[in-house]
């Protein structure tokens, strides 16, 4: 996708051919700024303090810093140890081992001398593919769109409402469920999107905002707690929202307050979709609540980083500030889960499928990828 006009890819190789840039999402939108990574340790540290976030993006980082762990030793022993380190790093997104378990199981059978090769052959491989992966999520979620834009009078806009950052920046192009917004913009129908802030750490305000703007999409940000509200009153006509791990039985793990605009969505019956790549599923998984919830610092809910309002010379400074009473306590749970009965379909790469055992188990007899 572009920034400033300019096709832009959220991660890739630096041209010494061997080290690999990211954009560092925690400077975004203030700041763009390249961060490159040399070694697993930066990998890792890109991957829990966010530099990269968002599940296929976390595995395509978690694919290139077992490459550059490697380089330094291509035994058995110090590749599962680099595995089991990248893996450690963030717990929910399923993307991570999903992508791990991919490299190893390619490169084990390989002698060591093969490897390394192999391995940043492979890691290129799963950005490519996941690229066109979320393509075709656009592909059948502009067909749905369609269907609501069938519905109304010719011309109007469909608002649709998202959650958190599950945009390009998330992924490697295109993004999950911000690809069939791209695509229903790109095929000429007026699209709006209601973007949900998403506290604590804004990924929606910061990211999701910075990239349609930048696609020149039509967008509102809003409160979390707004979304009830303009679905009540006729303003919403679809949500559609990413997810960090989905179980076999279709509930849906996602960004905290997920579950929240599905009841809202329920209640008014405006349809609830998801959008993922078949690697985000985690067959193992019979229910969504033995998905491991990420609990994050407090200091995400207590403090708020950003811009001085008004800028001048200081502009670009980041600063952060608290916000809460001193002394108080915080919890910050990062993720939660919406039970399946709340979706109304997946938005996956093979078509849009129901969020039922079933509707799962027709979708894995199609895919060679599960890992
Ligand atoms: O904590 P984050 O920013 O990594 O969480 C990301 C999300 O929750 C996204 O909505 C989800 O990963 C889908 S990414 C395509």
């Amino acid at each position: 996708m572009r920034i400033n006009g300019k096709p832009h890819k959220t991660i890739w190789l630096n041209e010494d051919g061997w080290s690999v840039d990211i954009i560092d999402q925690t400077r975004l939108p203030h700041q763009f700024i390249i961060a490159n990574l040399k070694t697993v340790e930066d990998a890792a540290h890109a991957i829990k303090a966010m530099l990269v976030r968002g599940a296929p993006l976390i595995g395509a980082t978690a694919a290139y810093g077992l490459c550059l762990a490697i380089r330094n030793d291509a035994s058995n022993e110090a590749m599962e140890k680099a595995s089991d380190y990248l893996n450690s790093q963030r717990p929910t997104a399923v993307n991570l081992r999903w992508a791990l378990n991919v490299m190893r199981n390619h490169l084990l059978p390989l002698p060591e001398e093969k490897r390394l090769n192999a391995a940043y052959e492979k890691a290129a491989l799963i950005v490519e593919e996941d690229i066109e992966t979320n393509r075709m999520i656009g592909v059948h979620g502009l067909e749905l769109i369609r269907q609501i834009a069938a519905r109304k009078t010719p011309g109007e806009t469909i608002n649709v409402l998202t959650h958190c950052n599950a945009g390009w920046l998330a992924t490697t192009e295109w993004g999950t469920a911000t690809s069939p917004v791209y695509h229903a913009a790109k095929a000429g129908i007026p699209i709006h999107v209601w973007v949900d802030e998403t506290r604590p750490r804004n990924q929606g305000a910061s990211l999701t905002a910075y990239e349609l703007g930048h696609e020149n999409i039509p967008h509102t940000i809003i409160v979390d707690n707004a979304g009830g509200h303009l679905m009540q009153h006729g303003k919403v006509d679809l949500c559609i929202v990413g997810t960090d791990r989905t179980a076999s039985n279709g509930d849906v793990c996602n960004k905290i307050g997920t579950y929240l605009k599905a009841l809202a969505a329920h209640d008014n019956n405006i349809p609830f979709y998801v959008a993922l790549p078949s690697t985000t599923i985690d067959w193992q998984l019979t229910s969504g609540f033995d998905i491991p919830i990420e609990e994050r610092g407090p200091e995400e809910v207590l403090m708020m980083t950003g811009v001085k309002a008004g800028g001048g010379e200081t502009e670009n400074e980041l600063i952060t500030i608290e916000i809460a009473a001193k002394g108080s306590p915080a919890a910050n749970p990062a993720f939660d889960v919406t039970p399946a009965k709340y979706v109304t379909g997946l938005i996956t790469e093979k078509g849009v499928v129901k969020a039922t055992t079933a509707g799962l188990a027709n979708l894995k007899s199609e895919l060679s990828n599960v890992a």
